[in-house]
């Protein structure tokens, strides 16, 4: 007589085994027998209606079906926040993602397999060396049948191993295998997260092209303590995967404004008052915005630069004109001051052009330009819904950023230390600090371009979260 092992059913069947025998509390085997038992008894169709759940596993789910919304591979990591990660299983397939798990050894102290599996519509991989999901899938077809692989939580060993190129478990091995983008989520204890380690090994991940998204502040699993360190919000995190995929445009209908570059503010028809401001900056995050399926309009003093693709670039060269530019420009969701304007002007521009006198150098009265990004900020009406500025600081970055945020009057600030050692002002790299009314966070160097999409990242859960 053939004999037939659970292990022969077609996996949608054997999901829905498991799903009913685990509602009993019984083993697969025996619940086959429970249902043969009612066969016989009852006459096949009946029993066959009984085998179906009562609930079908989620609609929404199966990874079977080629999901619109394109698939994630989340690899669950061993903290506390491990249990976000089923609300973020189901708030990706809410988009039509289709989502696949991996759980290492101790994200399965804090969220079972079998939950994280039911929820996935098939099951969650644990073992490098299973020889059941090597036979079905393997660690290589993992890492290759995904968009993206999203790391939610990030221990701080996960970091480390991911940093170092480790391969001893399935969650590494198909990290260090995949040739597609990862987004990891860090969650972790304040000091953990502050210690030096993870912050060089955060910086090496960043270099490598890793994308982050969090930690955010506030309280830690442990009861009294609070600091940097939680694991981002499950919708904070479906922004940064739709910002990665640009799928549906993270900013899809989204109106936002940049400015960029210097001013150029004139002495007479030959001299100018200027700074040394590339707009780099400013322009990777129109670039980015774009990218994101934002409208862009990018106001922009002069720069040796190409127009973003995508984008509208207005071109302006003193102070005053960027403000009427800007001011056109507006209504605006969101408007990011990255230009580095003249904070004077000269009183009276010299129609002619100033000649050397005997009397010595001219005397230049200089008056102050508008300030931009307070003026749009203090709008009573017509006031974007968030307004970012920067500050370029050489002393005290972090304390003069805070400063600035209340005086200005805007919603967040990015502050960089422009001292000359850093090399910021018209290199490619930047190092930035995001300053809001809850506290700052410290993002670890990076490309122009990274921050930018950062920041891109931040806007979309940001206006996300002011949905909800
Ligand atoms: O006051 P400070 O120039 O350091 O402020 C920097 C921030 O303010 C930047 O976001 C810059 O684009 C913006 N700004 C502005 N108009 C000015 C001066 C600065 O929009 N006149």
């Amino acid at each position: 007589m053939a004999s037939l092992t659970v292990r022969q059913l077609d996996d949608r069947l054997k999901q829905l085994l498991r799903l009913r025998a685990a509602r009993h509390g019984r083993s697969m085997e025996d619940e086959i027998r429970v249902i043969l038992r009612a066969a016989a008894q009852g006459g096949s169709h009946k029993a066959a209606e009984h085998a179906a759940p009562p609930v079908s596993p989620s609609p929404r789910v199966s990874s079977a079906v080629a999901a619109a919304g394109g698939r994630v591979l989340l690899v669950i990591g061993g903290g506390i926040a491990a249990y976000k990660s089923l609300d973020l299983i189901r708030r990706l397939q809410d988009r039509g993602t289709s989502v696949r798990c991996i759980l290492t050894p101790a994200a399965q102290h804090f969220v079972m397999p079998l939950a994280a599996g039911a929820l996935c519509g098939e099951r969650a991989y644990t073992d490098l060396f299973d020889p059941q999901s090597e036979f079905d899938v393997g660690h290589i077809r993992l890492a290759r049948d995904t968009d993206l692989i999203v790391v939610a939580p990030a221990t701080a060993d996960l970091i480390a191993k991911l940093a170092g190129g480790h391969a001893d478990d399935l969650a590494s091995a198909v990290l260090l295998a995949t040739a597609k983008p990862i987004l990891i989520a860090p969650a972790m204890n304040r000091q953990m997260w502050a210690a030096k380690a993870t912050q060089r090994n955060l910086a090496q991940l960043v270099a490598d092209g890793v994308r982050v998204v969090g930690p955010n502040a506030g309280e830690m699993a442990e009861r009294g303590e609070a600091g940097v360190g939680r694991m981002a919000e499950p919708l904070e995190i479906v922004a940064a995967v739709e910002a990665i995929t640009c799928k549906t445009g993270v900013l899809s209908g989204t109106r936002m404004l940049v400015t960029s570059g210097p001013t150029s503010e004139p002495i007479d028809p030959v001299r100018f008052i200027a700074n040394r401001s590339s707009g780099k900056q400013g322009h990777a995050i129109a670039a980015a915005a774009a990218a994101a399926g934002a409208e862009v309009v990018l106001i922009s003093g002069p720069v040796n630069l190409p127009d973003p693709s995508g984008v509208t670039v207005v071109r302006i060269e003193t102070a005053q004109q960027m403000l009427a530019a800007v001011e056109q420009a507006l209504p605006v969701d969101v408007a990011v001051f990255a230009a580095a304007v003249a904070d004077w002007r000269v009183e009276r521009v010299s129609s002619r052009k100033i000649k050397k006198q005997r009397g010595g150098p001219p005397k230049l009265e200089l008056v102050e330009n508008p300030d931009i990004l307070s003026t749009v900020a203090h709008r009573k009406s017509g006031r974007p819904r968030l307004v970012i500025g920067f500050a370029a600081e050489t002393d005290d970055v972090i304390a003069n950023a805070k400063a600035k945020l209340k005086k200005k009057g805007c919603d967040w600030i990015l502050a960089n230390d422009v001292s000359p050692a850093t090399g910021i002002m018209g290199g490619d790299a930047n190092t930035v600090h995001l300053v809001t009314a809850s506290g700052v966070e410290s993002w670890p160097p990076q490309a122009k371009d990274g921050v930018a999409r950062t920041l891109v990242e931040r806007i979309a859960a940001a206006l996300v979260e002011a949905k909800k």
